[in-house]
């Protein structure tokens, strides 16, 4: 989950490298690195600069010392193999300094590799798995950069994107991919790569995602793409519907904030266009035959992270709309467990990214077994989204904060659009019950435009009775819970307060054990039919002392003598109040860790999209 970035035209390559590593940061910073052909004395020559740390870091030492050049590469490292240090940063040369090679992803079989390489005479400076990569590369060179890696990639194995440039072939850049995203982009007398969309659409919207064991060669000239054995091939073409503002922070101070406040239109773009003339629901990219989904006995979702609770959230839609019994399951669980699929399980793989890597073999070992997959992803293009059997698009715009908002919120909007669209496809709903519905969920963006005009009454909290919290504890039931545990995980993973979502009922079973005088407690207590029940886990936090924030629906002023403070939402249908009750939480985390003066956007030992095991 590191981020790659390649240039080869007429311009400077430094400043478009700098740029790109600047969209790509999100995917890792424990270090970044450039690597630039030049000449020296008529000689050709490849130069790298690198530093551990930020980005900034980089960019202070090139400042200082800029690399010219109109071909080079560019790396930002979430480390794997090797501390993160200054030595272990990419982009790493061979024994001559004659090749340079950045690199994503994890090489499974790097020990075999450096054993034998060392036998043969290559030395070697770091820790890292890329080296061996740069060192079998420059061993198999014979005057053809793209044969060499060719020949090199076939004794790789694991899940790798990497580029590479060699002294002697100014101008070229070759680069491979298997399991870890890589696309490129062609403009007049420029070509150019990267690990995600976000460091290509300042220069270019026609993309080619290159697609496992693919090579490419990009020149100033343009690109050719072989596969392994060097037959051409073709990676896949689309366009990127968004343009270069929609990753800038558009006057926020983070771009998690813009993120939260772009749910309502992120919500609005999401359920656009799913009903035909007559009402009925259609789901254009849902390559699936709605006589396949009435068969479907079984459902699983299965997903990491933030992504997994949309997919916890999504049971009780799919089980009660549709009427199918429906695990969610962690992703990196899944594979390794025997579930027990068949042609008629409907796996759901859900993943902001498309990219990460425990989602996607998750959704390779669901067809193995003659399961149908759908992916629900923000991606187009993306490999999940090219590997399912069918898609269901997510319309959030690019997410650029580490910690997931709006993708988490359209996800279960396009997860409830898919229930409904089952319960249609089985009739375990009526048409006009169906179209009620979407009714329902078309007037959410003004909703939720109501739930963040709240956000000086949660940033009061969190500098108020949340400020000094050593932990907070969340608390929900029924569609509460996953909102539970997104609420926890978002205040943890910005804030590194200790937070842990619970289901309400389960405290007097353990957990209530940590409650203390004043400790905080956040309880999802919106109506409903485990209304009056949350009520009774609230009274017993209470008595031992808890202070709580309650998330209650308008109007419900009997909750006032139950809780410390509340924040409302407005009423909806129990099924879609996830979707409201979740953004004061999201907010309540932004608060307290900006006041906590923690890195929102990027927080420490996290990566934006995670492409390794
Ligand atoms: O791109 P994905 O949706 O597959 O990513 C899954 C998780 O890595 C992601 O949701 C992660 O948990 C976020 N940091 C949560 O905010």
């Amino acid at each position: 989950m590191c981020g790659i970035i390649g240039y080869t035209g007429g311009a400077w390559a430094l400043p478009v490298l700098v740029e790109g590593l600047r969209t790509l940061e999100y995917r890792g910073y424990d270090s970044a690195g450039v690597a630039l052909m030049d000449t020296d004395d008529g000689s050709p020559v490849v130069r790298v600069a690198k530093h551990s740390g930020k980005l900034a870091n980089l960019e202070e030492a090139l400042r200082e010392r800029p690399l010219p050049g109109s071909t080079g590469l560019g790396h930002t490292r979430w480390a794997t193999h090797g501390v993160p240090n200054d030595r272990n940063a990419h982009p790493h040369t061979d024994d001559s300094g004659r090749l340079a090679l950045v690199h994503n992803g994890i090489i499974e079989n790097y020990t075999q590799l450096r054993e034998e390489l060392s036998d043969r005479g290559h030395g070697f400076r770091s820790d890292t798995d890329t080296e061996v990569v740069a060192c079998l590369v420059a061993d198999r060179y014979r005057g053809e950069l793209a044969a060499a890696v060719r020949e090199a990639m076939c004794r790789v194995r694991g899940a790798f994107a990497i580029a590479a440039v060699h002294a002697d072939e100014p101008g070229t850049i070759v680069a491979c991919r298997r399991e870890a995203p890589l696309v490129i982009g062609c403009m007049d007398g420029a070509s150019l790569l990267a690990s995600d969309v976000a460091g290509l659409v300042a220069h270019t919207r026609d993309v080619e995602a290159l697609l496992d064991d693919q090579v490419a060669t990009l020149t100033p000239n343009g690109v050719t793409v072989t596969d392994l054995g060097g037959a051409p091939a073709q990676g896949h073409r689309y366009r990127v519907d968004w343009d270069v503002d929609a990753a800038e922070k558009q006057g926020y101070p983070h771009f998690m904030l813009k993120e939260i406040h772009e749910q309502p239109q992120a919500v609005r773009d999401t359920l656009i266009g799913r009903t035909d003339a007559d009402g009925r629901l259609v789901l254009d990219e849902l390559r699936c035959d709605p006589d396949e989904l009435r068969h479907v006995d079984k459902v699983y979702v299965v997903a990491c992270g933030t992504s997994y609770h949309a997919g916890l959230v999504a049971k009780y839609a799919i089980e009660h709309w549709a009427g199918v019994p429906v695990e969610a399951e962690i992703a990196s669980e899944f594979r390794y467990r025997d579930p027990i699929l068949s042609s008629h399980t409907l796996v759901v793989t859900i993943s902001q990214s498309g990219e990460t890597a425990d989602t996607l073999a998750a959704a390779s070992h669901a067809r193995d077994q003659q399961a149908r997959v759908v992916a629900v992803t923000n991606v187009v293009g993306s490999s999940l989204a090219r590997e399912a059997d069918a898609v269901v698009y997510t319309r959030a715009g690019p997410e650029i904060a580490v910690a997931s908002t709006k993708a988490f919120t359209t996800q279960i909007v396009a997860l409830d659009v898919l229930a409904l669209y089952l319960a249609q496809a089985r009739r375990a709903l009526f048409p006009d019950e169906c179209r009620d519905h979407l009714a329902r969920m078309e007037a959410l963006p003004a909703l939720l435009e109501q739930v963040l005009k709240q956000e000086g009454e949660l940033a009061e909290l969190a500098a108020g009775s949340f400020a000094d919290a050593g932990y907070v504890m969340f608390v929900g039931r029924h569609v509460g819970l996953p909102i539970a545990l997104e609420g926890a995980l978002k205040l943890k993973e910005i804030s590194y307060v200790h937070a842990e979502g619970f289901p309400a009922g389960e405290m007097k079973h353990g957990p209530i054990a940590l409650i203390d005088a004043g400790g905080p407690v956040v309880a999802l207590a919106t109506r409903g039919h485990v209304h009056g029940k949350l009520l009774s886990n609230i009274q017993e936090v209470k008595a031992r002392g808890a202070v709580v924030l309650a998330v209650a629906t308008e109007g419900d002023t009997a909750i006032d003598a139950h809780a410390d403070h509340v924040v409302y939402v407005p009423e909806v249908h129990e099924l879609l109040y996830p979707l409201l009750t979740v953004v004061p939480l999201q907010l309540l985390g932004y608060h307290m860790a900006v006041r906590l003066d923690r890195d929102v956007d990027q927080p420490r030992n996290l990566a934006k999209t995670v492409t390794v095991e």
